[in-house]
């Protein structure tokens, strides 16, 4: 669990980028060259990450939202703009239900806020048993395919490449610590009604893995939030259209601080 600064100065809200799975704070990267001065960023490598897949706690996003809130506190962070791409947005909604203080506004960008269905949940448990038992990220390599759009795989390739080599780098301790803490969330719909806060729902037009509909339902959930939908991307929106979402969390942190 580490904190990965890109910009340390800036009087604005600090804004605060959590990754999807199987990744790390690298998919924020085009995304946080492309926001406005004046706002301090970080993204913060989640447990499970190369480096912070071993002596860590039962499997849990509550465990994922305390480590955000300590590595944040440790670095001055009180109050900021939390952005969370799919796996992010679920750390994302248990910070706001453990650490309500920390959520100044909230970007939910390709992700949901409902739990699992039960075959989905017996799918990461076996993913994860898989990485476990083969020591290796095989179960999870095809996610290099899957979580992009058809527009990203035919028109930019080197996209895919870079996701598929930041898989390969991930470590199996790591991909079931976080596929059990995943299967153990609940739905946190609730969290979120109840936060009175900015809110902004991105989700790429080709996203099959949290399509358009878990957006709206975000949306229909947070009063007075804003829905961006951003054309030619699929589940990675960050690293498919990276302007398009630089550009949400920019107004976001604007209407938040
Ligand atoms: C992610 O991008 O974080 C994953 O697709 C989330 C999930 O497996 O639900």
């Amino acid at each position: 669990m580490s904190l990965h600064t890109y910009r340390a100065e800036g009087d604005g809200l600090p804004i605060v980028l959590l990754h999807g799975f199987p990744l790390d704070h690298r998919m924020w990267d085009d995304v946080a060259a492309q926001l406005p001065p004046g706002h301090p960023v970080h993204a913060v490598d989640l447990p499970g990450t190369p480096g912070h897949a071993t002596d860590l706690p039962e499997p849990s996003l509550e465990a994922s939202a305390d480590l955000v809130a300590e590595v944040l506190g440790a670095a001055g962070v009180d109050s900021a703009v939390i952005a969370g791409l799919s796996m992010g947005g679920y750390v994302a909604l248990a910070l706001l239900e453990r650490h309500p203080g920390l959520v100044a506004g909230l970007a939910l960008v390709d992700t949901k806020s409902t739990a699992d269905a039960p075959d989905a949940r017996a799918n990461r448990l076996r993913i994860a048993d898989e990485a476990e038992s083969t020591g290796s990220v095989d179960p999870v390599r095809p996610m290099a395919t899957s979580l992009l759009g058809e527009t990203t795989r035919a028109a930019q390739p080197e996209v895919a490449e870079r996701v598929a080599a930041w898989i390969d780098q991930q470590e199996p301790a790591g991909i079931a610590w976080s596929q059990r803490a995943m299967a153990a969330r609940p739905d946190r719909s609730d969290v979120l009604r109840a936060f009175a806060g900015h809110v902004v729902v991105v989700v790429g037009d080709e996203d099959t893995v949290t399509p358009v509909a878990a957006a709206e339902h975000l949306v229909a959930t947070a009063e007075g939030s804003r829905l961006v939908v951003v054309p030619q991307s699929g589940h990675l929106s960050s690293v498919e259209q990276p302007a398009a979402v630089a550009s949400a969390i920019a107004e976001l942190a604007q209407a938040a601080g």
